[in-house]
């Protein structure tokens, strides 16, 4: 289960929009999700439809009240996609906390109990102030999602977030992987493209290729209560959202890769063996896996790799005329390159595609 805190100070810059759509695009993929909506405004409720009236629970409950946990306050919006709602009440909580032990540690609590295998992604959307309901969502995350909009107090706001950031890290002693996601972009503004470029000056490492665009759509989408992905899956919005999902899905291929340590280096691409070209991804735990590129016309399927009952790897055999080729593979419906082969470039979408010399 990864936990991902959508946070910024700053109002407005599209947290609840990136964590409704991020979440729906997840679900999509076939990702089982639960967001919670840590904000007292409950935009992200709203936003998917969850109506106010009649909630039995909701996220202030599950803070506030030790016997309710997140199955019960959880309540299922679409396959594989569930939500703990908000409510005005959370704004008390600050103060009906004060001076009680552990206050920051109540959403991790009640998060912990959960089923290891019961989501694949909690997404937390945070209220825009860095309070008690933020270092909630803080001590709860592996991962932080920080969205940028195309203002100067947006950029300026980052590298002060950064370092608290930092500061909460030293407090936990563990990293927070964090990601800066671009949203609201107009690329055809001189404006934009310059904010783009002072983010890749100062945070290229923790910026996320995809960015998401600035379009009425998203507004239509939040003001019918469903995702981007349910008001039109054709749509730029939502493409641009099953993109950052991948995306999201693809770090953390790297940051087991990058595990691997010294032992990446003596890793390669495909081998050349007698029958033609060897594809091997050490990944016994998937479902399934494939492989696609210029070779196969760039098929949606890709061509499938069997497991070797041996070893646990998932290997391929082609046979393909000699040439220079870009491929991906495709793990549990998830494309990424290939782990063990350092020459990969980058293709239109900003993402990496890996190459084959045969
Ligand atoms: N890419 C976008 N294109 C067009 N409108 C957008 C985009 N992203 C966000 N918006 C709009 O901007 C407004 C603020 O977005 P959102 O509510 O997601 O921000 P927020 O950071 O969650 O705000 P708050 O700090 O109040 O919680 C909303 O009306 C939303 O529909
Ligand atoms: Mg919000």
């Amino acid at each position: 289960m990864r936990t991902v805190a959508v946070m910024n100070q700053k109002g407005g810059c599209g947290k609840t929009t990136i964590s409704i759509n991020l979440a729906a695009a997840l679900a999509g993929i076939e990702r089982k999700v639960l967001l919670v909506d840590l904000d007292p405004q409950s935009h992200a409720s709203v936003g998917l439809g969850v109506r106010q009236s009649n909630l039995e629970f909701t996220s202030y409950e599950l803070l506030m009240d030790p016997l309710v946990r997140v199955v019960d306050a959880q309540l299922p919006l679409a396959d594989g996609l569930h939500i703990v709602p908000s409510s005005t009440v959370l704004s008390g909580v600050e103060q009906e906390l004060a001076d009680r032990m552990g206050r920051e540690e109540r959403l991790s609590n009640k998060l912990s109990q959960l089923a290891d295998d019961a989501f694949d992604y909690v997404i937390i959307d945070c209220p825009p102030s860095v309070g008690l309901l933020t270092f909630n969502a803080l001590i709860s995350a592996d991962e932080i999602i920080i969205p940028v909009d195309a203002s100067y107090f947006s950029l300026h706001g980052l590298s002060k977030l950064r370092e608290t950031i930092e500061v909460i890290e030293e407090e936990l002693h563990r990293r927070l992987n964090v990601h800066i996601v671009c949203n609201n972009l107009d690329t055809r503004t001189h404006f934009s493209n310059e904010l783009l470029q002072e983010i890749e000056k100062f945070h290229s490492a923790v910026l996320m290729d995809t960015f998401v665009s600035h379009t009425v759509r998203l507004k239509e989408a939040a003001a019918k209560g469903v995702s981007i992905l349910d008001l039109d899956r054709q749509s730029k919005a939502a493409r641009q959202f099953l993109l950052l999902a991948r995306e999201l899905i693809e770090k953390e291929a790297k940051i087991k890769t990058d595990d691997l340590g010294q032992w990446m280096e003596k890793l390669h691409g495909p081998q050349k063996v007698s029958e033609g070209v060897l594809f091997s991804l050490d990944v016994p735990q998937a479902r399934s896996v494939a492989v696609t590129g210029e070779f196969s016309n760039w098929s949606k399927e890709g061509i499938p790799l069997e497991k070797d009952a041996t070893d646990g790897c998932w290997k391929l055999v082609l046979d393909i005329r000699p040439g220079e080729y870009e491929y991906r593979f495709i793990v549990d419906g998830v494309w990424i390159r290939d782990p063990n082969n350092r020459d990969y470039i980058r293709n239109e979408f900003g993402q990496e595609n890996s190459l084959l010399i045969v």
